[in-house]
């Protein structure tokens, strides 16, 4: 059982400065206590498994798939059908255009005014929360579902389809809403959120550790100021009663080969659960942390990484494809070039994980197109001998260069004097540092650049500029940073809107529905996700650099 206090108990410390809110008071005592829950029990089981196929797949037990009506007339069927089209996943409810889906977990549902919960239904108005109502019990709820009549006896929104299930059925589904984000997630402890980012081995020691301290410094700034009501104007949102709870961050250090992290992950989170994983950095793959996350159901959000895995997952979220994006970006565009396109292409990439996938994700994306490519995969006995690489390189030929700074600076120190007709350089991998490049090479260099350029670009990115002037932080890494600096910013954004409801299928809802609203602090001109998807954003320039030095689009936001 949930102790009467778990969902609020810090809202006193916080109500003393509050009284004056009428409505606020009144929400505060209704919000006391938190409703109790059915512990499962193997009978239970099979009946929730039951629930689970209704709510989720919109599949009947009889194997015949969910059918929902309007005006008597079969409008929805099956997936579409099934209630988590618009109660989500964690049951929370969600926004349809204007059109509010309630929330429809057990705590809600069959709260009584003395235990009901709270939760924000239009992040837009940070007033609209859920409204008390009478408990429903199986027999109104069987009601609201066949007919659509509320416990209130009032006939809701036609949005919401009527379905002709038995007895059995309903009381499937009402078994299925007792459990359904019943259990604050792990991490979420009575006073404390706790974090976690993720460091790969090979990253550059002064990438993590910025990383790091922007974290940190984001994080006690923010728990400093959930602490203190007065002195500055806050968001309606905050003055919403719920618990005080800080926000831990802890850092796991990936070492080894990439096939012991998953037994270093294991025990990390044993040792210490946390609610999600904010960003992270990784140089090479990312494959065994996106696969912890998804088994594990741990939100992993928007960690920078080159090379993310291409089969997507539910609690994965990404920034971009990575080098993969870059290389179909690539491929549109000398598609759209086609008769002043060089016959061949020689790719250069480090033989390693994400140069192998980049490489190879640029001759996929090119088959069928009239260009011949080489591969050169670099080794470090390569790096010291570029000379010989490098020495058939003609100016007819375009080169690509899959390369990390350090191994574009060996390039362009062996660079025969011979430039290329275009070298091609990824903008992830460069990481924003194009000193490399000669004088020579530059007129002719155009980088894939998944960022926005010129003016916006400024703009976007002013407000972390000032912050990490605020607190002496070093810029070392400009769109690097931008997306710690994103990550932080609607991390917070999202936890205040979900108020106490800190179940980690809500946060992946709310980060779905709420990314292309928030004010964009990243690097990159928009960032949005549909329901399901799960890279953020999804183009990028052909820059290169103009007379004043500085890089400039070449073409238009291309989106494979
Ligand atoms: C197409 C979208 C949609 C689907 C699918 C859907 N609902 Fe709803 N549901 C709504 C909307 C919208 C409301 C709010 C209607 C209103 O209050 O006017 C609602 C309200 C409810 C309510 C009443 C909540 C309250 O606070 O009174 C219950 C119970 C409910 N739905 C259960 C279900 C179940 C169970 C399923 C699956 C069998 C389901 N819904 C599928 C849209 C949907």
């Amino acid at each position: 059982m949930i102790s009467p206090f778990t969902y609020f108990p810090g809202a006193g410390r916080g109500f003393q400065r509050l009284v004056s809110n009428c409505w606020l008071l009144c929400l505060f005592l209704l919000s006391l206590a938190s409703v109790g829950h059915a512990e499962p029990s193997a009978a239970n089981n099979a009946e929730v498994e039951m629930g689970r196929k209704i709510y989720m797949e919109g599949m009947r037990p009889s194997g015949e798939s969910l059918k929902g009506m309007r005006q008597s007339s079969v409008q929805v069927e099956g997936a579409t059908a099934a209630c988590e089209t618009c109660h989500r996943r964690s049951g929370m409810g969600s926004l349809e255009g204007n059109i509010v889906v309630m929330p429809i977990t057990g705590r809600f549902l069959f709260a009584t005014a003395e235990n009901r919960p709270l939760a924000l239904v239009d992040p837009r108005e940070a007033k609209n929360v859920t409204r008390a109502h009478a408990p429903y019990n199986d027999e109104s709820l069987g009601k609201a579902i066949r007919e659509g009549i509320n416990v209130s006896g009032a006939k809701m929104s036609p949005l919401m389809p009527q379905y002709a299930l038995t007895d059995v059925e309903i009381k499937a589904v009402s078994s299925y809403l007792k459990q359904l984000s019943s259990d604050l997630s792990p991490g979420v402890g009575e006073s404390s959120l706790r974090f976690a980012t993720i460091v790969t081995p090979g990253v550059d020691p002064q990438k993590s550790k910025v990383m790091e301290d922007m974290m940190r410094r984001a994080f006690e700034q923010r728990n400093a100021s959930q602490q203190t009501y007065s002195g500055r104007m806050r968001s309606p949102l905050d003055l919403l009663p719920r618990t005080l709870r800080n926000w831990e961050l802890t850092v796991w250090v990936l070492e080894g080969a990439p096939e012991t992290w998953a037994a270093q992950l294991a025990e990390k989170y044993r040792s210490e659960p946390v609610f999600a994983v904010i960003s992270g950095v990784s140089t090479t793959t990312w494959a065994p942390v996106h696969n912890f996350c998804q088994q594990e159901k741990l939100p992993c959000m928007f960690p920078s990484v080159a090379l993310p895995p291409v089969e997507t997952g539910y609690y994965p979220l990404y920034f971009s494809r990575g080098v993969t994006l870059e290389a179909e970006v690539l491929a549109k565009h000398l598609r759209s070039e086609d008769k002043s396109v060089p016959k061949r292409l020689v790719q250069f990439y480090r033989d390693d994980e994400v140069g192998r996938g980049a490489a190879k994700a640029l001759t996929d994306a090119l088959k069928d197109f009239d260009i011949k490519i080489e591969n050169r995969a670099l080794d470090d006995k390569d790096l010291a001998h570029l000379k010989n690489t490098l020495k058939d390189i003609s100016s007819k030929d375009a080169v690509m260069l899959w390369l990390q700074s350090a191994d574009l600076t060996a390039v362009s120190k062996a660079a025969p004097k011979q430039v290329p007709a275009v070298a091609y350089v990824s903008g992830f991998l460069a990481a924003e540092n194009y000193s490399f490049i000669s004088k020579a090479w530059k007129p002719n260099v155009r980088v894939v650049y998944p960022y926005e350029l010129g003016a916006k670009r400024e703009k976007n990115q002013q407000m972390m500029k000032g912050w990490l002037k605020t607190w002496q932080l070093p810029l070392v890494d400009e769109a690097f940073q931008s997306e710690v600096f994103f990550n932080v910013l609607f991390l917070t954004d999202l936890s205040s809107q979900m108020l106490d409801n800190l179940f980690r299928d809500h946060l992946i809802e709310r980060a779905e529905d709420m990314l292309s609203f928030g004010s964009n602090v990243s690097a990159y001109p928009f960032l949005g996700l549909s329901r399901g998807q799960r890279f953020a954003s999804k183009g990028a320039y052909i820059a290169r650099f103009g007379k004043d030095g500085k890089l400039g689009a070449d073409s238009e936001w291309l989106v494979p």
